[in-house]
């Protein structure tokens, strides 16, 4: 047997070393308070899980869903746009479901990259714009530095050239907001750049914690694409169900790449999230998702504050958005493998690209008890 190329230059899993040294520590019996998977712990919001099952009976549920999704189902998707951002969207040819947004990402790349381009992408940034939309589809990778001193924010004029530019505010890992002031730039940057797809991962867009909470890309232009997920939005990474939203030549590319790969997210699903949507109101989060979004805030705020107080944390760089604490250290892998000594998982920087060395994660994806005895550990 041959590997093709392209998964031969994926990279190795960077995490496999510090996967095993867990194992091992939890074999022997130690508990291991976990602060690196991104994976939400609180229950799916009610009427997610209630719609879903409620719309298992209906009588198309068992059968072939079709790859851009449920008609009704957009035409859903564009009153929550329409409520939330105050944007007019056509549901027949600017909205396609996926599933999750990962896959959406991962298959609009199909569309545009190809070898002899390159795409760019924020650094650290989530692996899959790399792997998935470069390395994947032979095309090359431009990562654009994320850094504390500019916001976190990158700078666009490097993008020059790309066929896709991903960026993802509020941002995993390093948990920036962008001001507005920065999705009127990136409005100003597509329309300057048509050879250029913009795509703004919007995963984390309702995980923001301040008033009012971040824009769509879509209020300033036209000429870009965004994903939207209910996974952190509603605790429901498992049901795996989004959708892209933006210019109707795009949406029908991804349409095109998904007939031929998948038949679309199974109906019942795209069901229940169009059920959760219709329960916020304009822009406010139905009261239960609120009361786990405000239960985030506050785990966040706690490891932020304990971070601060802990040898070998140079900075911390606090934000009201995502569940994810992103600091500063001297050697970041080191710290990760001491840290795990002590009974905690981190994720080191370097693990979302060359500008997280230095830095690392923690996900507050745990009670507050077992983050503040996670500070403990690691003040000890
Ligand atoms: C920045 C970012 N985008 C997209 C995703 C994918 O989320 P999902 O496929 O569950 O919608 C994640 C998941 O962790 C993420 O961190």
């Amino acid at each position: 047997m041959i590997l093709a190329e392209r998964i031969r230059n994926l990279p190795p899993y960077l995490f496999a070393s510090l996967e095993a040294k867990a194992s091992e520590l939890r074999a022997k019996g130690v508990d291991l308070i976990d602060l690196g998977i991104a994976d939400p712990d609180l229950p799916p919001v009610s009427t997610v899980k209630n719609s879903l099952i409620h719309h298992l009976d209906d009588p198309d549920a068992h059968q072939y869903p079709t790859s851009q999704g449920d008609p009704e189902v957009r035409r859903q998707i564009a009153a929550w746009l329409r409520g939330r951002f105050g944007i007019e969207i056509n549901p027949v040819n600017e909205i396609c479901v996926t599933m999750g947004s990962k896959e959406g990402l991962a298959n609009l790349a199909r569309a545009f990259a190809e070898p002899g381009s390159f795409i760019a992408a924020t650094d650290p940034g989530y692996p899959v714009y790399a792997n998935a939309g470069a390395i994947l589809n032979g095309a090359d990778f431009h990562a654009l530095p994320l850094l504390p001193e500019n916001g976190f924010l990158p700078d666009l004029n490097q993008a020059s050239g790309a066929r896709i530019l991903y960026l993802n505010y509020p941002n995993n890992p390093t948990g920036a907001i962008a001001p507005e002031s920065f999705y009127r730039e990136v409005a100003v940057w597509a329309d300057d750049n048509p050879d250029t797809l913009v795509v703004m991962d919007a995963a984390y867009c309702e995980l923001s914690f301040q008033s009012p909470k971040p824009p769509s890309t879509l209020q300033f232009s036209k000429n870009v694409i965004e994903f939207h997920s209910l996974s952190k939005m509603m605790n429901v990474t498992g049901y795996r169900i989004g959708f892209a939203v933006g210019k109707a030549d795009v949406i029908a590319a991804l349409t095109k790449v998904k007939t031929q790969l998948d038949s679309g997210a199974p109906v019942f699903i795209q069901r229940a999230m169009a059920d959760a949507l219709a329960t916020y109101d304009g822009q406010n989060p139905p009261p239960e998702a609120q009361r786990s979004h405000d239960e985030y805030a506050a785990r966040k705020n706690l490891i932020e504050d304990g971070l601060k107080h802990i040898p070998g944390v140079l900075q911390v760089y606090p934000s009201p958005a995502t569940f994810f604490a992103w600091f500063r250290v001297s050697d970041d892998l080191a710290f990760v493998e001491h840290a795990m000594e002590k009974g905690v998982i981190l994720t080191p920087g370097r693990g979302f690209g060359k500008a997280g060395e230095g830095f690392v994660r923690a996900a507050v994806t745990t009670s507050r008890d077992r983050i503040q005895l996670a500070i403990e550990r690691l003040k000890s």
